[in-house]
């Protein structure tokens, strides 16, 4: 048994220490919001935030991440940040098939936490390892300058 603090709240869980993190919020937990892509660290579709810091769950044993702060994408509208995301997002019709865009979004979401004044080459270090194959790159930089304005606004 792990206690993991997932979105601010305590959650037990049963799966074995090397599990991933990944599988233990999709199969145990029911939050599907955090997606499977490559199992390998190089897509990106699973990242989510440990301590604030954007990671892969697909890499992370459940072990490693005990008495960790873990915020999956299912919390971003309760942040300022990840409502200004959300609210970017859809003003730049950022998704198209959606499938890599909840790890898109906590991508750029712990980019803003640390710098509301990106340049477009710190967009794009801190999207570097975020594969879309719909390529929307181009939109998803632009999404990332227009929160980050109305974060410097509010
Ligand atoms: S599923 Fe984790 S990086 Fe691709
Ligand atoms: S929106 Fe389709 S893979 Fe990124």
């Amino acid at each position: 048994m792990h206690k993991l603090r997932i979105n601010g709240r305590t959650q037990p869980v049963t799966a074995s220490p090397e599990t991933p993190v990944l599988w233990v919020l999709r199969d145990e937990l029911d939050m599907t919001g955090t997606r499977f892509g490559c199992g390998l660290g190089l897509c990106g579709a699973c990242t989510i935030h440990l301590n604030g810091e954007a990671v892969r769950s697909c890499c992370i044993p459940v072990s490693a991440v005990e008495d960790n702060e873990i915020t999956t994408v299912e919390a971003m509208g309760a942040s300022v940040i990840g409502r200004e995301i959300q609210k970017a997002w859809l003003e730049h019709e950022v998704p198209q098939c959606g499938y890599c865009q909840s790890g898109q979004m906590m991508s750029a979401m712990a980019l803003l936490m640390k710098n509301t004044r990106p340049s477009d080459q710190d967009i794009d270090h801190a999207m570097n390892g975020n594969i879309c194959r719909c390529g929307t790159y181009i939109q998803i930089r632009e999404a990332i300058h227009a929160a980050a304005a109305a974060l410097r606004k509010s």
